[in-house]
């Protein structure tokens, strides 16, 4: 039995869409029907882990998912892995005296270890830095050349949101035309640098699992919702231009009225399917008046708020001086442990409390 190990360790934060993805034209390719832009979170607060490993003294491909051992059976992983397999070149390790040829990949088995340092499948894009990090760190354990875009394309195989987890900063998922899915890609729209003021606040409403998973919500809006097709085809395009136009600008008025209108359209869409999908909860609720009776106090927004597939919300303020009062707020109307279900809040830059 031979005894060597590679690994590759590899950390990739989420994201969160400013303006959502919901509904798939490709169903096995995971293509969208329309285009959606996210901003990334600083790799220090959501982000996962995952250290990947090769040896021939494995017998099969294995995955721990927060040291519980997962099945690596389900077709996103099994199609992300062909696809980097597939893709995989010779790689020399000098030191340890390994060289493994590009066609003994397919004879060879992995171990990945994956760890969330937050809750997993509760709104908060477990799943997009989960996929994201597991191909990006198999493609450099396998030597590939790809770049992070065709990388992107890949990752969208295993969760759609995935693909837009592999740059920092703002990021557009282009839905593509092609069939085959080849010009389906994330691409950036500016680093992490260019609007560094923005703080993002996340307050955990609820850090159990989703009822509805994403994917069956999805299917179940384009087969049932006729907003959806609204969305798609007239709402988003122009919320698309509008929002890098607003990226680009720092224009932090138009950016939160277009990230809280999408998100709003989104829910809508979501209520609009038979039967409704009900991810948003009462201290959801609250949490968008409490922003909006702000916003309008102060005649121009200071905070922007949007929520995925679950009842958590995403605030996004303007600077840091408004990030610390928000929290205030927060703390004030949602103290914790009071008889709302708003248990924790995940502080994007801790810094703003001192
Ligand atoms: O990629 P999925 O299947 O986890 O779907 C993500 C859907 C939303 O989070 C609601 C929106 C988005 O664009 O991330």
């Amino acid at each position: 039995l031979q005894k060597w190990v590679v690994m590759v360790t590899a950390q990739t934060p989420t994201n969160i869409a400013v303006i959502k993805y919901w509904g798939k034209r490709d169903e096995t390719l995971i293509l969208p029907i329309n285009d959606s832009i996210s901003v990334t979170l600083d790799p220090d607060h959501l982000c996962t882990t995952t250290t990947v490993s090769v040896s021939p003294s494995f017998e099969q491909d294995r995955m721990w998912l927060n040291g519980k051992e997962i099945s690596l059976l389900g077709g996103r992983f099994q199609s992300c892995l062909r696809e980097i397999r597939s893709r995989a070149r010779d790689l020399e390790d000098e030191k340890k005296g390994i060289m493994i040829k590009k066609m003994d990949w397919e004879k060879l088995h992995f171990h990945i270890a994956s760890y969330n340092n937050f809750p997993t499948a509760a709104g908060l894009a477990s799943s997009a830095a989960g996929l994201a990090c597991f191909v990006f760190a198999l493609a450099k354990l396998m030597n590939l050349n790809e770049d992070n875009g065709q990388l992107s394309a890949i990752a969208r195989r295993g969760s759609g949101s995935a693909c837009r987890s592999l740059y920092g900063g703002f990021v557009k998922w282009i839905m593509g035309k092609e069939e085959n899915g080849s010009d389906s890609i994330a691409v950036q729209l500016a680093d992490e640098k260019h609007w560094d003021d923005l703080v993002i606040v996340i307050a955990v409403v609820s850090a159990r699992q989703k009822e509805t998973s994403s994917t069956t919500g999805m299917q179940d809006s384009c087969k049932t919702s006729m907003l959806i097709q609204h969305r798609a085809k007239e709402v988003v395009p122009k919320r698309i231009i509008q929002m890098e136009d607003a990226i680009e600008k720092r224009d932090f008025p138009s950016f939160a009225r277009l990230a809280c209108a999408d998100s709003n359209q989104f829910h809508a869409v979501c209520l609009d399917t038979s039967p409704p999908i009900f991810y948003m909860n009462d201290t959801s609720h609250k949490i968008i008046s409490c922003v909006e009776k702000w916003n309008c106090s102060e005649g121009t927004p200071q905070v922007a708020y949007t929520f995925d597939a679950g009842p958590n919300a995403v605030l996004i303020a303007r600077d840091r001086k408004i990030a610390a009062l928000l929290l205030r707020r927060l703390l004030f109307h949602f103290p914790p442990h009071s008889n709302t279900d708003l248990n924790s809040y995940v502080i994007g830059d801790k810094s703003i409390l001192q």
